[in-house]
């Protein structure tokens, strides 16, 4: 895949401001997805107001009954406490790992920043083993700045 091509999308999106911070977000759901082979679900949590929990926002892929998740629980609900990204080859080998569909092998969190704070995160699952490298992370680090200027 090409990360260049993708980067310079999404800055395009988040850059249109005739659209709805939501469309502009799933949009960025969408050509992640659909252009990168090894990303299968793509979608944002964000802090639930001034609650210690995430609420899922826009997304492409099947359909969760994770709208919710608390801050410590998961994958999502760490990285919300941790301010860090998770990479996860093998969600398998994880104790504390909500499982959205058995068909995930491996997922990548990466939190947005807003003026320091951490208000959310891109999530993405895969449903192959073990896909995620550095590459991976720098990229998603671009999109959660790009995004954290709409915040
Ligand atoms: N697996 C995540 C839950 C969210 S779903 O992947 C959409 C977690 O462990 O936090």
């Amino acid at each position: 895949m090409n990360f260049e091509f993708l980067k310079s999308k999404v800055t395009e999106i988040v850059s249109n401001t005739n659209d709805s911070l939501e469309n502009r977000l799933y949009q960025i759901c969408e050509i992640l997805e659909a252009h990168v082979n090894h990303y299968d679900w793509v979608g944002f949590y964000f802090k639930n107001g001034d609650k210690n929990e995430l609420k899922l926002g826009p997304y492409i892929g099947e359909p969760t009954d994770h709208v919710i998740i608390p801050f410590g629980k998961g994958i999502c609900g760490q990285v919300a406490v941790s301010n860090e990204n998770f990479v996860v080859p093998d969600v398998a080998a994880q104790d504390n790992y909500i499982a959205c569909s058995i068909t995930v092998k491996a997922e990548i969190v990466v939190p947005i920043f807003v003026n320091g704070l951490n208000i959310g995160q891109i999530d993405i699952d895969s449903k192959t083993p073990d896909p995620f490298t550095t590459e991976d992370e720098r990229f998603l680090e671009f999109v959660c700045f790009e995004v954290s200027k709409l915040l």
